[in-house]
């Protein structure tokens, strides 16, 4: 369990900035930009066409997405029959507001899918071009089809080419987990004679690479990128630093974002996260000081990442640091992981009643806690202070919201019980581990022995020797049997 929520974190922490893998399309497609129409002789009339375009092409998406609440409604077909839907398609000079509309409906691949659909099977509508084909492509990795992907890859062939349709489909694998494909396809594109990969493809390459942590190969990528002469783009960048993040070698990823003239923000943002992770909490409050709007409004991850930071270093500032960063924790983003940070990070810093305030808060929230490295540290602030009733009832929550119990909890109310020569109350904690640990261990009776002879108890001292034997343990130093 407790695996399980580094896991997380981990997870969490190392989560790709969204636009770059969850969103393939847009960032690494980016020569595919629907809003990049020529601009032609009369620039006014064709603003206008353009804004009406805009309009007509937004609104008709909201219809389609509020319309049918599953993907294969009539209501859709219905929808496409209209004016409005027929009226993009003329306003189509290359494509671009019907490639709007696919981008506006990519939440939902499906729907986006059957509009695509509509739009190839339409009588007398102009020919479908390669970024259509490659938008379609691109929602069919998103719907988890690659079949359909690669059908429509086929397909794409007799009207359009370039190596779009390649990315395209590549994405499509890659966001599907077929990596050797999607390096196979990058390995047919090589062998097109008309055209190679471009950035893009070699920006697709890296990502994948350095997602799995194959660094290696995410340089050697990287080496023939630019041996073949194809120019690096801000991508490019953000990719390399992404992979290097990933295998946490932050030398290099320092390096890159280094040789940056202009980072921005969104590169800015993940140095901040490889700062984060790597624990330099001076690089990551400097970093953190130039993008402290964005981080909190579009990458807010990242203050979770920096909590993280400061807990692990500890000290008097990182606590005030943290609790001004916890203030910016929205209830919604609030997490138990983050929960448990806090009652580690008090319970390490000694600070009792604020641990004990958050603890209180973990019931009422059925947070979980099943560390036992938490536990103990946790533990280890309650036997410093000595504070046996404190104790006591923490061990009682515990219990009955099913935290992970150790026997180190029993044991050491057990020696805060004999310091204070409350032996019965000792006796009854080796009835309570015997509920949940049916075979005795040393160490406990050696504690019950200790207790009894430093308050010259001899005959029940004797018993638990007798115990010992019996047990076969080895007795402690000075007993006579
Ligand atoms: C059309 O919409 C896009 C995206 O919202 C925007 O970037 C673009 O400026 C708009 N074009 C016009 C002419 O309004
Ligand atoms: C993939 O798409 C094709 C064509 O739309 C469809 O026939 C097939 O059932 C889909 N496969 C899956 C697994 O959804």
């Amino acid at each position: 369990m407790a695996r399980h929520q580094f896991l997380h974190l981990r997870l969490f922490l190392l989560s790709p900035p969204k636009p770059l893998l969850l969103n393939p399309l847009p960032s690494l497609t980016s020569s595919c930009n629907p809003t990049s129409i020529p601009i032609s002789r009369n620039r006014i009339s064709t603003l206008t066409t353009r804004r009406r375009a805009n309009s007509t092409v937004a609104s008709l998406a909201k219809e389609i997405l509020s319309s049918s609440a599953n993907d294969l409604s009539p209501d859709l077909a219905s929808l496409l029959e209209s004016d409005k839907a027929r009226s993009i398609l003329r306003l189509s000079t290359n494509g671009s507001p019907f490639l709007r509309l696919l981008s506006l409906l990519k939440r939902r691949p499906l729907l986006a899918l059957q509009v695509f659909d509509w739009r190839r099977n339409l009588r007398d509508s102009p020919p479908l071009i390669a970024e259509e084909y490659a938008s379609a492509i691109a929602l069919a990795g998103r719907a988890q089809n690659l079949s359909l992907a690669v059908k429509l890859f086929d397909e794409s062939k007799s009207t359009a080419n370039g190596p779009i349709l390649y990315n395209a489909l590549m994405t499509a694998f890659m966001y599907n987990g077929e990596v050797n494909r999607a390096v196979s396809l990058f390995h047919k594109l090589k062998e097109e004679t008309k055209y190679g990969p471009d950035t893009v493809s070699y920006n697709i390459l890296l990502s994948l690479y350095g997602y799995r942590v194959l660094v290696d190969q995410m340089e050697s990528v990287l080496r023939d990128m630019d041996s073949s002469g194809i120019p690096r783009s801000v991508v490019t960048y953000k990719m390399l630093m992404y992979g290097y993040l990933r295998s946490r070698r932050w030398k290099q990823m320092e390096r890159i974002f280094g040789s940056l003239k202009e980072p921005d923000t969104s590169t800015r943002l993940l140095m901040l996260r490889g700062y984060a992770i790597a624990g330099k909490l001076e690089k990551m409050e400097r970093m953190y000081e130039l993008v402290k709007r964005e981080v909190q409004a579009q990458e807010r991850s990242l203050i979770c990442a920096m909590i993280c930071a400061y807990s692990k270093a500890g000290g008097d500032s990182s606590v005030r640091k943290i609790e001004e960063l916890v203030k910016l924790v929205r209830e919604e983003e609030y997490f138990p992981y983050l929960h448990i940070v806090l009652i580690k990070l008090y319970a390490k810093e000694g600070l009792i009643d604020e641990m004990e305030r958050l603890i209180f808060y973990a019931n009422k929230r059925n947070i979980v806690i099943s560390s036992h490295r938490v536990m103990r540290t946790i533990l280890a602030l309650y036997f410093k202070s000595g504070d046996v009733e404190r104790l006591d009832s923490f061990i009682k929550q515990a219990e009955r919201a099913g935290w992970s119990l150790c026997k180190d909890l029993y044991r050491c109310k057990m020696i805060l019980y004999s310091r204070l020569g409350r032996l019965t109350d000792m006796c009854c904690e080796v009835d309570k581990m015997d509920s949940y640990w049916p075979v005795r261990d040393r160490y406990t009776l050696k504690i019950l022995y200790k207790g009894f002879s430093n308050s010259g108890r001899m005959w029940e001292m004797n018993m638990v020797i007798g115990l010992m034997f019996k047990y076969g343990f080895q007795l402690p130093q000075g007993a006579v049997v």
